[in-house]
């Protein structure tokens, strides 16, 4: 038995002695509560549609928790995340992701043996098959990278067909290796191809985020150390976003895979979704919003369009689904923005004054205070990469860099969960009510 499969092989629903009775048309019926270790109860509605002939309805998931899950804990009125059970603030400053990547995997940080296992397998499988150069070579030189890497990462199922079978544990451990592995040579190799530089090679000795800079960065012309301020906030940014529970990206790769798809089609459609502005798009246009304020004195009439509901326009890097408090992500990267700017040299560095005086007032304002719209962890995520030199566009490639430790571990967790089912909600209909045919020339 493969170590991820014994992992989750303790799945199961702690059903408490609690039942919810809801009535129905004069009927009683009692659902079973479940009790999470921490957080929100559930009842389990799944007999509903048999007992009552309804459905639930939900839009946007506000009341529903869509699965089981023991990887990652939440509490958004406190700030609190935790993987496995570790509040996030911890291991952004003492662990590293590779590190990360095997506590959401196996549930367990690493021993120093199996450190040195898990990081010589990882690092074993970073280089990408040559034939992948030519399908970065169909792109233009101008597609928004997020569009490269949805295309790369779903045709890497093209190439490694000896780990497609999902009921297969060791085919779905090699796999899990693979992504975590190779994803950051895909983007970098789409940052490079969109400037017209050559496909940087992984280098080994280097560790994760170090390497992952070196294929951004360095050229075949001239020697390129990696700065360790700026490898060691990589990799802090990449343990911050490494999972975050069952949120958009996530859900859509429980939901894809949940049909048996295989984990590389699963992941491009995890990523089509971060692709979104609401979701991991959000650091791409934090750092817009940024620029076109422009400067400290603009940030009173900006303010005012964003309260301005028929504006259209929102505080970008604000509020958040589930934190009704500071993101803790955000609080971690607050302090990260000012070691790397200070390490660059670029602590009065105009967009950092215009973020920080933004926060101020927002913080300050009833309109932010009364719906609790605090910073989230996109908020200062741009302005640290725009300091290391890394293109907006690519910002969201890199959220999906270090969000492919948390994807994969869910998927595994579904895959391996004995009661796991194909997703398939229901909806409710509101669409014409029967009608004939009408041909074509008796249409009006
Ligand atoms: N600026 C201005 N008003 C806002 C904002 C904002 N950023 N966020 C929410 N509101 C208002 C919203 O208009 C609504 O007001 P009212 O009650 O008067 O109608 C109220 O706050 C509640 O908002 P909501 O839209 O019901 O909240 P939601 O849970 O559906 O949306 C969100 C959460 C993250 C999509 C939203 O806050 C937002 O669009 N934020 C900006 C985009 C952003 O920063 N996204 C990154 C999220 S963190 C990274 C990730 O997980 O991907």
């Amino acid at each position: 038995m493969s170590k991820i499969e014994s992992a989750a092989a303790k799945q199961s629903a702690a059903a408490s002695n609690r039942t919810v009775t809801l009535s129905v048309d004069g009927k009683n019926i009692s659902f079973p509560v479940y009790d999470a270790t921490e957080g929100q109860s559930v009842f389990d509605i799944s007999k509903l549609y048999a007992e009552t002939g309804m459905f639930t309805f939900d839009p946007g998931f506000m009341s529903t928790a869509s699965c089981e899950s023991k990887i990652t804990f939440i509490d958004g009125d406190q700030g609190i995340l935790r993987y496995r059970g570790y509040d996030i603030a911890p291991l952004a400053e003492k662990s590293d992701y590779l590190e990360v990547a095997h506590l959401l995997l196996y549930g367990e940080l690493p021993n120093a043996e199996e450190k040195k296992s898990f990081n010589r397998t990882i690092t074993m499988h970073t280089m990408v098959h040559e034939q992948l150069h030519f399908l970065f070579r169909g792109f233009p030189r101008a597609s928004h990278p997020m569009a490269v890497m949805a295309g790369a990462a779903a045709s890497l199922a093209a190439f490694y067909h000896d780990s497609l079978d999902v009921n297969d544990p060791a085919q779905r451990e090699i796999s899990a290796y693979r992504l975590i592995a190779k994803m950051p040579t895909l983007a970098a190799m789409s940052y490079k191809y969109s400037i017209g530089q050559p496909f940087i090679y992984p280098q080994n000795d280097l560790g994760f985020s170090e390497n992952f800079l070196h294929m951004m960065f360095s050229t075949p012309c001239e020697k390129y150390t990696v700065n360790p301020v700026l490898a060691r906030a990589m990799d802090k940014i990449l343990i911050l976003h490494a999972d975050h529970e069952q949120n958009a990206s996530t859900s859509t790769v429980r939901l894809a895979g949940s049909s048996g798809a295989n984990p590389f089609a699963c992941m491009s459609a995890g990523i089509a979704s971060l692709w979104g502005p609401a979701h991991g798009g959000a650091n791409e246009a934090v750092i817009n919003m940024l620029r076109e304020i422009g400067d400290v004195s603009k940030i009173p009439d900006f303010i005012q369009k964003v309260k301005d509901k028929t504006s259209g326009i929102k505080l970008m890097g604000f509020g958040h689904r589930v934190y009704k408090n500071y993101d803790p992500r955000a609080t971690v990267l607050r302090e990260t923005c000012k070691e790397v700017l200070a390490e660059l040299g670029q602590i009065n560095e105009p967009l950092l004054k215009i973020a920080v005086e933004l926060e101020k007032i927002a913080l300050n304002d009833p309109y932010f205070v009364e719906r609790k719209l605090y910073p989230n962890v996109d908020f200062y995520s741009g302005i640290i990469y725009r300091a290391m030199g890394i293109p907006s566009k690519m910002f969201t490639v890199l959220f999906a860099v270090a969000r492919t430790a948390g994807w994969i571990a869910q998927w595994k967790e579904m895959m391996e969960d004995p009661k796991a089912k194909i997703g398939r909600p229901r909806q409710l209909f509101t669409g014409s009510a029967p009608r004939q045919f009408v041909p074509l020339d008796k249409r009006k």
